[in-house]
């Protein structure tokens, strides 16, 4: 037994002296190991031991035993390592892709629209002056439509000319900048984020993305604005929707309108007896302001109003992304919760 054990010990070493594989591993663990190994057969031998070679040979097998199996595991260890760093054939890291926000995505969405129709894009300033923002848009200081556009100002030495700085509170300064430099006819429009101080509630977010759309030439009248609404709104929305103007107010638009769609999730079936979730039973959605550029404006940028007409309007980016996908909540927008942007 003691010359059976020795060898064993021997062929076992001789056996790991080449390259071993992760097969060839388990190959020789079967063999030194394995039910049929020798060193199993050397086990079954010993109750034919006497009594104190029994203990001895025992002992000896079983160190013998614990010897391979740590060599064995200790082997795995080492070929596993090795071979991982080698292995081609291992997948690729995959990296995860981002997707656009869903404000970006409908922002997007809506002025390809109108770049369709020619016009062009235009980023106006996120920080602002008074100017800008209200006196060159007819609403002077005193104006208590001012009220209306409630603003950020900023803590920033005021300019001579444009007053105050501040966050601005709409996109309609954007029609200021463009129009004071650059000769119509212009056709534009000009998304981007505005700032109120609202209190953030379920349709209220101190910031928000508008797009202000505007026209300006010779002989433009309010039926091109209907034309071009109408326009987007079977684009964006659905073919057979319908638009209503409801007579409104705005200094930098005169006449002016709010204007609703059908609703086109019901179809304006105001009076079916089941409210409709979207509309809330109403039949129309208010999507936008808009109205015929005050002559005011056009001179405050130099642009002779006896000559040259314009219309304009201005949307709510995040209102029409709730409309359209039936989002209760604008503070989701906001949130960055990856389970409610990635469904977009
Ligand atoms: N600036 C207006 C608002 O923020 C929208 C508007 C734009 C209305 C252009 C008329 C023309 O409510």
């Amino acid at each position: 037994m003691e010359e059976q054990i020795k060898k064993l010990k021997e062929d076992f070493y001789s056996d790991f002296k080449e390259k071993i594989t992760v097969t060839k591993l388990e190959e020789l663990r079967i063999k030194y190991l394995g039910k049929k190994s020798l060193l199993s057969q050397l086990f079954s031998q010993l109750p034919n031991l006497d009594k104190e070679k029994k203990a001895i040979f025992g002992r000896k097998l079983n160190a013998l035993k614990l010897e391979f199996t740590t060599f064995i595991e200790q082997k795995s260890k080492e070929i596993v390592t090795e071979e991982e760093k080698i292995d081609l054939t291992f997948p690729s890291f995959y990296p995860k892709r981002g997707t656009k926000h869903i404000l970006s995505l409908v922002s997007q969405n809506i002025c390809r629209i109108f770049q369709d129709l020619g016009f062009v894009i235009v980023e106006g300033k996120e920080i602002e002056d008074e100017r800008h923002n209200f006196t060159a848009l007819n609403i002077p200081l005193e104006h208590p439509s001012r009220d209306a556009f409630d603003t950020f100002y900023l803590d920033i030495k005021p300019t001579r000319d444009g007053g105050n700085f501040l966050l601005r509170s709409h996109t309609s300064p954007s029609q200021i900048r463009v129009m004071e430099t650059i000769k119509p006819p212009l056709a534009v429009i000009s998304p981007g984020r505005v700032y109120r101080p609202d209190k953030v509630d379920a349709s209220h977010s101190f910031m928000f993305f508008q797009i202000e759309g505007f026209v300006v030439d010779r002989n433009i009248n309010f039926s091109h604005l209907k034309g071009v609404l109408l326009y987007f709104a079977k684009k964006f929305f659905s073919e057979d929707v319908a638009l209503r103007f409801r007579p409104h107010f705005f200094p930098f638009t005169e006449p002016s309108a709010e204007v609703d769609i059908s609703c086109f999730l019901c179809k304006n079936q105001k009076f079916s007896n089941q409210k409709c979730g979207v509309c809330k039973g109403k039949g129309w959605l208010e999507i936008l302001g808009c109205g015929m550029i005050h002559p005011k404006v056009l001179e405050n940028c130099k642009i002779d109003s006896k000559k040259f007409r314009g219309f304009a309007f201005g949307m709510g980016v995040d209102r029409i992304a709730m409309l359209k996908f039936g989002i209760g909540d604008i503070r989701l927008f906001y949130e960055n919760d990856l389970k409610f942007l990635e469904q977009f």
